[in-house]
C-alpha cells in the first residue's frame, strides 16, 4: 500500500529490470503516463537473471530497489518477471513505498480473459520454476488450468533483433507445439522480451489464442495505483526519463533504441555493487 503523506506526488516513478528488456513495460507507462518523471535502472553487467538462483536474483533486486531509493521514487515498478516471480514478495514488506511486479497484473488479465479456462505461461527458468505466475492464477480461480513453459531462446532473440527470423520461427513452433497440444486459448508472455516477438508467438499459436502481455497490464496498473493515491504528477509538462546501468551503456542505448523506437543517448553507468 502507498502512503501517499510522506510522498510527493511529483517525485518519479522508478522501474528497474536486469537490462534492456524492462523498457517493454516501460514504454507502455511512457505511452500512459507520459507526464511522469521516470528513472530507469537496467542490470545490464549482471543481465540475465532468469538462468540464476533465488538467491542471487533476491540480492541483486535489493541492490536495484536500493539505487531507486536513492531518486526518491514515489513508486517501483520491478518490470523483470524473473525478479518479479522469485525474489518480490518475499521484499515488499521492507519498505515503506508500493513495489508492484509484473506477475499479478499479467496474472489477473489472464483469468479475466480466458473463456475455456486453459492458460499457457512462458518464461525464463526462474519465472516458470518459481511457479509464480500458475500459483497467482489459482489464488484468483482455481479451476483454471494451468500449462507452464521455459522459452529461455527467445531472450537472446529479441535482445539481437531477431523478431521475425525463419530462425526464430523455429524454436517458437518447438518451443511452443505444447501449447497447442493442451489447447489453451489465452497464453502470458511472462518475461520483458517476449512482446517483441509477438507477431511470431502470435502466428504460431493462431488467431484462437489471446497474448497477454504482462508490461501492458502493469502499467494501468502503475497508473491505478497512482491514481487511487492521489500521487500522480499534475505537472503537465512532459516527463523527464533518466536512465541508469550497470555497465556500459553503449550495448543498451543501442537495444533500447530497438525497444523504445528512437535514440536513447541519455544513458548513465553506476556500480550497483555499492548499493
Ligand atoms: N527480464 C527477464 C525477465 O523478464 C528476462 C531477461 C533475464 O533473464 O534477465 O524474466
Amino acid at each position: 500500500m502507498i502512503n501517499p503523506s510522506s510522498i510527493s506526488p511529483t517525485a518519479p516513478i522508478g522501474i528497474f529490470d536486469s537490462g534492456v528488456g524492462g523498457l517493454t513495460v516501460a514504454r507502455e507507462l511512457f505511452k500512459l503516463l507520459p507526464n511522469e518523471d521516470v528513472v530507469y535502472f537496467g542490470d545490464v553487467g549482471r543481465y540475465p537473471y532468469g538462468g540464476r538462483s533465488k538467491e542471487i536474483i533476491t540480492r541483486f533486486t535489493r541492490q536495484d530497489i536500493a539505487f531507486l531509493l536513492e531518486h526518491d521514487v514515489k513508486f517501483i515498478i520491478c518490470a523483470c518477471n524473473s525478479a518479479s516471480s522469485v525474489a518480490l514478495e518475499e521484499l515488499q514488506d521492507d519498505y515503506d513505498l508500493s513495489i508492484v511486479g509484473v506477475i499479478e497484473p499479467g496474472a489477473q488479465v489472464a483469468v479475466e480473459r480466458t473463456s475455456n479456462g486453459r492458460v499457457g505461461v512462458i518464461g525464463t527458468h526462474a519465472t516458470i520454476g518459481s511457479n509464480a505466475y500458475a500459483a497467482c492464477i489459482h489464488r484468483i480461480d482455481a479451476k483454471i488450468k494451468v500449462f507452464s513453459l521455459a522459452c529461455p531462446l527467445f531472450v537472446p532473440l529479441a535482445e539481437e533483433g531477431y523478431i521475425d527470423q525463419e530462425a526464430t520461427y523455429l524454436i517458437a513452433r518447438d518451443y511452443l507445439q505444447t501449447m497447442h497440444d493442451v489447447e489453451i486459448d489465452t497464453l502470458v508472455l511472462g518475461c520483458t522480451h517476449y512482446p517483441l516477438l509477438k507477431d511470431v508467438i502470435a502466428d504460431v499459436m493462431g488467431d484462437k489464442v489471446t497474448l497477454i502481455d504482462s508490461g501492458e497490464e502493469t502499467a494501468r496498473v502503475a497508473l491505478q495505483s497512482l491514481s487511487d493515491a492521489n500521487l500522480l504528477n499534475p505537472d503537465a509538462s512532459n516527463g523527464k526519463r533518466k536512465f541508469f546501468v550497470s555497465d556500459v551503456p553503449e550495448k543498451f542505448s543501442k537495444a533500447a533504441t530497438r525497444f523504445l523506437g528512437k535514440l536513447m543517448d541519455n544513458v548513465t553507468r553506476v556500480d550497483i555493487s555499492g548499493y
